[in-house]
């Protein structure tokens, strides 16, 4: 017997879900008895959570903070829907146990991430925010960039994201290495991207780019170790987790001029504490975990977390489940 999904109530978090294609809010409006959105512009607390999640079926969900508790305090949840690709910020323990299926968005922010790590590599590269402070103030400087062309990138991660980061690198004239422990070896002969050692990846790269998911064998990947192996002078860019790196570890290793220059666009709290010197870095750009904020991205993140959200509410099989 099909659910009537009229009785059901969805939560959704993200605020740019349906933004940019009204279609998909008037679908699930239509679908469901009634929708909650979050009109706070950010990701909920847990605390927050628990006082919205009683009589909750479903839930389009962003980077909010979805413990064990926000779990048990649910009492109809049937489904968690990511609206995005990351799931480090669910308890997917207390889902199981709870019955709750969990899906995501594999490959739905790909491009837009990509895009922002190309982005940012440039930016880096070439003082790009440097160059226009400078010169928004009066100023007309000669900054001395590093091309991209003929330095070598190191892509750590080679799913999805790594993939098309290493399409669009395929311009630039650039050899790419990538490391992953699961390695597409036909995506990477397709894109020409060396598969490599991850040893021979952290040493080699003259800029290494983070695309790895942040679970407990992956924080801190990137600490004072890892770091002291990396060429003097290289460049850190992470538009993945902000708990893959160590920061006072990278601080450290800019200040000693072990790293040239470092571009965040995730961090292990968010949005970091106005105090965390990474921000006053003059060798720091910074960015608010804007990867997937595109028109594209949030089309395509929003269909896929709308399809599974409804599917299982209707007793169906999700495309994409995590649990
Ligand atoms: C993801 O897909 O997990 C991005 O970080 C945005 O949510």
């Amino acid at each position: 017997m099909t659910a009537d999904l009229k009785n059901y109530r969805v939560l959704v978090t993200p605020t740019s879900f349906g933004v940019s294609d009204p279609a998909l809010r008037a679908r699930l409006e239509d679908e469901v008895g009634e929708v909650d959105y979050n009109a706070g512009g950010k990701p909920l607390s847990a605390g927050e959570l628990r006082e919205r999640i009683a009589g909750v079926d479903g839930f389009i969900a962003g980077l909010d903070e979805i413990d064990r508790s926000v779990i048990e305090a649910a009492d109809r949840l049937k489904v968690i829907a990511r609206y995005g690709v990351g799931f480090d910020n669910i308890d997917l323990e207390a889902a199981r146990e709870k019955g709750v299926v969990v899906t995501n968005a594999p490959g739905a922010n790909a491009a837009s991430v990509a895009e922002l790590a190309v982005g940012l590599m440039i930016a880096l590269m070439r003082n790009i925010p440097q160059a226009v402070d400078a010169t928004k103030a009066g100023g007309w400087p000669r900054l001395k960039g590093i091309s991209l062309e003929g330095a070598y990138v190191g892509l750590v991660g080679f799913g999805a994201i790594g993939q098309e980061t290493a399409r669009r690198l395929a311009g630039f004239g650039c050899p790419i290495m990538a490391y992953d422990p699961v390695i597409d070896e036909a995506a990477a002969a397709a894109l020409g991207v060396e598969i490599a050692a991850y040893d021979d990846v952290i040493r080699e790269a003259d800029i290494l780019s983070l695309h790895a998911p942040l679970t407990p064998e992956t924080h801190h990947m990137v600490d004072a170790d890892l770091l002291s192996r990396m060429k003097p002078g290289s460049f850190l860019v992470n538009t993945a987790r902000g708990g893959l790196i160590d920061e006072a570890a990278v601080l450290a290793a800019l200040e000693s001029g072990r790293l040239g220059g470092v571009a965040l666009d995730v961090f292990a709290q968010q949005p970091p504490d106005p105090d965390n010197p990474l921000l006053a870095h003059p060798r720091v750009i910074a960015t608010p975990h804007m990867g997937s904020h595109s028109n594209s991205a949030a089309n395509a993140m929003g269909r896929a977390a709308l399809h599974d959200c409804l599917a299982v509410l209707r007793g169906e099989e999700p495309l994409h489940r995590v649990v």
